[in-house]
């Protein structure tokens, strides 16, 4: 896949993921789902936890994608410093935030560390969201450059 859909769909799926984590909070289900990794039923879900199980799910594909993005990034011949750091910074900020979100179970919603899994969240949004900018202009230039 090119770099800047690959980018593109990691930047959706995030979203995607902050609306549920959002929607999570909000109505109060951070607990439905007390073990981690798994929750009770092992992989399979259970209508009781089934919005806290979407959101690991979704951030379990979100963490691929964007280790996927981070590695294309560095791997393509035409990427310059700033994407390879910003990939990078998402890199750690994703297994950060994935470890935090186990913590947070952990500690029964400390209020700081829920405070942090937000602040987290949003500066892993800005890198996604521009790694896929610098994605795009490496398009782009390939293309002028090839015509
Ligand atoms: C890339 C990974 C993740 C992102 C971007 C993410 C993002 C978010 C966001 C934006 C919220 C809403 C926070 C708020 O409104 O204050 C949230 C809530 C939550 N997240 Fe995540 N999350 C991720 C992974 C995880 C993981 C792996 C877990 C572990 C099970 C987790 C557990 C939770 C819980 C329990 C809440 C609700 C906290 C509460 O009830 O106040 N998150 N997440």
């Amino acid at each position: 896949m090119a770099i800047q859909y690959l980018a593109l769909s990691t930047l959706i799926v995030l979203y995607s993921l902050m609306f549920v984590g959002g929607y999570v909070s909000a109505a109060g289900l951070g607990l439905t789902c007390p073990e981690w990794p798994l929750c009770p039923n092992g992989i399979m879900p259970d209508e009781e936890y089934l919005i806290e199980w979407i959101h690991r799910l979704v951030a379990a594909t979100t963490g691929t994608l964007v280790l996927a993005t981070a590695v294309a990034s560095w791997l393509n011949k035409n990427a310059g410093k700033k994407i390879k750091f910003t990939s990078a910074f998402a890199g750690v900020l994703v297994v950060t935030q994935i470890t935090l979100g186990a913590v947070v179970i952990d500690t029964m919603l400390h209020a700081v560390l829920v405070a942090i899994h937000l602040g987290v969240g949003i500066l892993l949004f800005a890198m996604v969201l521009l790694t896929t900018l610098f994605a795009f202009r490496i398009s782009k230039t390939t293309i002028t450059t090839k015509t």
